[in-house]
């Protein structure tokens, strides 16, 4: 009887998680920012060295509050690329905006950056360039274009939190990043984000917006008397209690992320020969980036040996994902005009792409039994 059963996510235990639930319910606060949500926005700062972070209830949260932050608004443009979470766009659309979406780069499945210049038009509001699997994007020319015409870069940086880009954090390019603490991410509150900001102007207005469009924040500073309604906003902060569970990941941070880097490596060792000699494509990492080992992908020859390959690893206990389907062609993406052909590089990998089972206590030995039982499927 087969009895092998590996996950595709597991969250887990890192440290002193129930402990610090325990003193967020004695502090008394467990409603939003208090201590612990206070030491995760340090850790941030400290660890990135941007000038301001934010937890938020979700990396779609943060994203959202950064499609206000930005003023985008009716008609307005925001380029994004095509093979992405329906977050990334709908942050946007909910404000009004015109979604371009932009195909991916054929190696690291980002954003392509040749194409961002045709893309452009007087409307264009925004890039949103995604650090697709942790692996940075071609800032050095994103930013410049984005400069030379006077628009605004976020990056959806849900999974590449610790990631780097020519030695510079990713999240520390654009205006604003939005991180996701959800719970397949390398930290996790179960549901959880943050919203970096890297223009200290963006600031002050991004403290009114998580609360409610008041200035709360400014009252609990001691900076006015008393706290009213000045601006558009909703409840974007996250309750002390996940904070409590989210510091206590961040504290294990050097763990998790070698831990992370081992199991990536393991697989890349271990699926490499096999990958050359089925033309499976495995994860490419460009000179200049340092990736946060946030998954491991493969992109199998086409659709049936995909869905097939999920189903044999199924059928054996071991459970893993496809990822994103082309936005443009979603219903929502077609009534923006998406067509077959728009978009060739992510309508291919998005058939193609599978994740492996990936996660923060994910053994050797359950990564030994997954690529025995690759090697052995009947491409
Ligand atoms: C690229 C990207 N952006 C945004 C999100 C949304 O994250 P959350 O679930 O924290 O809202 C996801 C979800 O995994 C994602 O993959």
């Amino acid at each position: 009887m087969n009895t092998l059963k590996v996950d595709f996510n597991r969250p887990v235990v890192v440290g002193k998680e129930f402990e610090y639930i325990k003193q967020a319910i004695e502090n008394g606060h467990i409603s939003g920012d208090g201590p612990f949500t206070k030491k995760c926005h340090a850790f941030l700062e400290r660890e990135l060295g941007v000038p301001k972070a934010l937890l938020t209830t979700s990396c779609t949260h943060a994203l959202e509050m950064s499609a206000i932050l930005l003023e985008i608004k009716p008609a307005d443009e925001v380029i994004l690329p095509d093979f992405t979470f329906v977050s990334t766009v709908n942050a946007f659309v909910l404000r009004g905006a015109t979604p371009v979406f932009l195909d991916v780069r054929p190696d690291t499945l980002n954003l392509d950056e040749s194409r961002l210049e045709a893309a452009i038009t007087p409307k264009t509001k925004a890039i949103v360039p995604v650090h697709y699997a942790g692996v940075g994007c071609e800032m050095g020319a994103i930013m410049e274009i984005a400069r030379s015409h006077g628009i605004a870069v976020m990056e959806d940086n849900a999974h590449g939190l610790f990631g780097k880009y020519k030695g510079k954090f990713l999240g520390t390019f654009g205006s604003m990043a939005s991180q996701s603490f959800h719970e397949t991410k390398n930290f996790t509150s179960g549901e959880g984000g943050a919203l970096l900001i890297n223009d200290p102007i963006l600031v002050e207005r991004a403290e009114i917006i998580r609360e409610k469009g008041t200035n709360r924040s400014r009252f609990f500073r001691g900076q006015v008397d008393k706290y009213t309604w000045v601006d558009i906003g909703s409840s974007y902060l996250p309750s002390d209690i996940l904070a409590a569970f989210l510091f206590a990941q961040f504290e294990q941070c050097e763990k998790i992320q070698m831990h992370r880097k081992q199991v990536w490596e393991m697989y890349h060792a271990g699926l490499k020969d096999w990958a050359n000699a089925h033309n499976v494509q495995l994860p490419h990492i460009p000179d200049d980036c340092e990736q946060s080992y946030h998954m491991f992908y493969m992109l199998l020859p086409d659709l049936e040996r995909r869905q097939n390959l999920i189903a044999y690893l199924r059928e054996r206990g071991v459970y893993s994902v496809f990822h994103y389907l082309p936005l443009h062609l979603s219903d929502m993406g077609r009534s923006f005009g998406g067509q077959v052909g728009d978009c060739p590089v992510t309508e291919r990998v998005s058939d193609q792409l599978i994740r492996l089972p990936f996660h923060n206590s994910l053994t050797s030995s359950e990564q030994e039994q997954v690529i025995d039982l690759l090697q052995g499927f009947p491409f």
